[in-house]
């Protein structure tokens, strides 16, 4: 069972990455940011509650995080593994997460960071919200704030995987085209 989780900010190219990675491998695509959005699409109690949220670029309470990830890792049968995209977020879902894979005997296979200027991530995410029409990249302000969130909150997720996971550990290169990155993310889970 392989567990592998994708950190980056916003417009590093998580959920692109994610869709490739979990065809190849034949794992859960676990994407948080997907899972929300699904509820905002079907108006639940959660949904309602998480537009708002997502609409200011904050993010959602680690309670109502944890409990969705803990549903959709109990409901999710015969897999090869998960790959978590967009989670986990705040130290707190990383330990909640630690303790799961701990209860099931399972552990952290590979944690690959998604690295580039900020400015790329604002760049591509502007031409998202022209092409895909994502309320949350509609206004620059409110990348600016998704981006201010990351590093307020999911940098010290990246350190806290740096320092007690550090042999899965990869710093991966995202600024380079979609193809190459991928060719770099499957040399490493190649050889896990
Ligand atoms: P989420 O959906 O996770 O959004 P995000 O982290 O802001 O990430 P994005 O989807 O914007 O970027 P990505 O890194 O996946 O890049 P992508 O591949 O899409 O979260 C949305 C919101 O939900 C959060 O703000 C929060 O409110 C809430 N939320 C979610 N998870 C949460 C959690 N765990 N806790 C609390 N709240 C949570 O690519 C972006 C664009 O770039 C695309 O157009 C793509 O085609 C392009 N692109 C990708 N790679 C490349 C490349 N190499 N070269 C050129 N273009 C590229």
């Amino acid at each position: 069972m392989l567990n592998i989780i994708l950190i980056g900010p916003p417009g590093s190219g998580k959920g692109t990455q994610a869709q490739q990675i979990s065809q190849k491998y034949h794992l859960k695509h676990l994407s948080t940011g997907d899972i929300l959005r699904q509820e905002v699409k079907n108006q639940t109690p959660l949904g309602l509650q998480a537009k708002a949220i997502m609409d200011r670029g904050q993010l959602v309470s680690d309670e109502i995080v944890i409990n969705m990830i803990k549903n959709f890792i109990e409901e999710t049968k015969n897999t090869n593994g998960f790959l978590y995209d967009g989670f986990p977020r705040t130290v707190a879902q990383a330990e909640a997460l630690h303790k799961m894979l701990m209860q099931k005997k399972q552990g952290i296979n590979a944690v690959l960071f998604m690295n580039a200027p900020d400015y790329i991530f604002i760049e591509r995410l502007q031409k998202r919200a022209e092409l895909e029409g994502r309320s949350d990249d509609a206004d620059i302000q409110v990348i600016k704030k998704r981006l201010t969130e990351y590093y307020e909150k999911t940098f010290p997720v990246k350190e806290y995987y740096e320092k007690h996971h550090t042999k899965a550990f990869y710093v991966i290169n995202a600024a380079q085209e979609i193809k190459k990155v991928f060719e770099d993310i499957c040399k490493i889970i190649d050889r896990l």
